[in-house]
């Protein structure tokens, strides 16, 4: 007997939508991460860099939301930014007052920092280096290093100097952490006189500008971690003077970036995606 085929309705399957604001933003690998993990993980999604300047990111975020936008990852400079467009905020967000994670929740946004796992994640995990016990130097104090301070003190750290070239953003930093015990901030003319370091923590966008930081050698102390947050181009100079300098272990942010992205990736969707393909892609030069 014939059977009429079932009408099926014409209509899109659900799509939902994510995004990355920035600026600049279009040199982003945020959208090749998210729409990795989203295939691996047999999820539907679209997942744009949207560029916006710091004053009509909230316009943009509120166009964004009324188009059905479901999670935002934000970067630089609107880290800050982001934070205040937030309705609640998780805990590390809360406590650095920096925002890379944005979840719809009802009809405002959640805020969350994955900046800071992601770095301890790159490090304890792809690289398998312990932080606890570690005496760390962090350089500088903008939006970047504050995002994740909140995780290292958790990791196990044993002391944090922040060295900033504008000393008052760093004690203004310290104080936002609230940990005198174990954060203090020197002078960056005074870095030579710190003793040595089992880790330093490149925060700094000196090289996005084309410049060179000035670093002794007395900084450096026995089988010690030199990362820097940047990676890629930004992350050369560093990473050449640290290698020279003798650190044993020399990292990129690239790790950290995967991480963060995979840590959003889990909030939005519910599963840990597997980063080491997406990782080796990246590090070989794809995305
Ligand atoms: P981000 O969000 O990347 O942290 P930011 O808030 O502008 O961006 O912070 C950039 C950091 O790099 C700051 O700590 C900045 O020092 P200042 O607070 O003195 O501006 C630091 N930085 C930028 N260029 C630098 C340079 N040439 N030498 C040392 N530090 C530098």
């Amino acid at each position: 007997m014939f059977e009429p085929e079932p009408t099926v309705p014409d209509v899109a399957p659900q799509v939902a939508r994510y995004a990355v604001f920035g600026h600049p933003v279009a040199h982003s690998k945020s959208p090749f991460i998210h729409q990795r993990f989203a295939t691996d993980n047999h999820k539907a999604i679209t997942y744009h860099a949207i560029d916006a300047a710091p004053e009509s990111f909230p316009a943009a975020l509120a166009r964004f939301a009324a188009d059905g936008g479901r999670g935002a990852n934000v970067t630089l400079p609107l880290k800050g930014l982001a934070a205040a467009q937030c309705a609640t905020l998780g805990e590390a967000a809360r406590r650095t007052g920096v925002v890379n994670t944005l979840t719809r929740a009802g009809d405002g946004w959640h805020g969350d920092n994955t900046d800071g796992a992601g770095l301890v994640a790159d490090i304890a995990e792809r690289w398998r280096l312990d932080l606890r016990g570690r005496r760390v130097l962090v350089l500088g104090a903008g939006g970047a290093v504050a995002g994740v301070m909140f995780d290292l003190l958790e990791a196990g750290v044993d002391h944090v100097t922040i060295v900033n070239r504008t000393p008052e953003r760093a004690d203004a930093l310290a104080d936002r952490i609230g940990e005198p015990a174990r954060v203090s901030t020197a002078y960056w003319a005074d870095m030579a006189t710190l003793g040595a370091f089992d880790f330093v923590l490149n925060g700094t966008s000196a090289a996005r500008h084309g410049q060179r930081l000035e670093l002794p050698l007395s900084i450096v102390a026995p089988r010690a971690l030199a990362y820097d947050m940047n990676y890629g181009e930004a992350a050369i100079d560093f990473l050449a003077w640290a290698r020279a300098a003798g650190f044993e272990h020399v990292h990129d942010g690239l790790g950290m970036l995967v991480e963060q992205a995979a840590i959003a990736f889990r909030i939005w969707h519910g599963v840990r995606p597997d980063t080491e393909p997406v990782y080796r892609e990246l590090a070989a030069g794809g995305g």
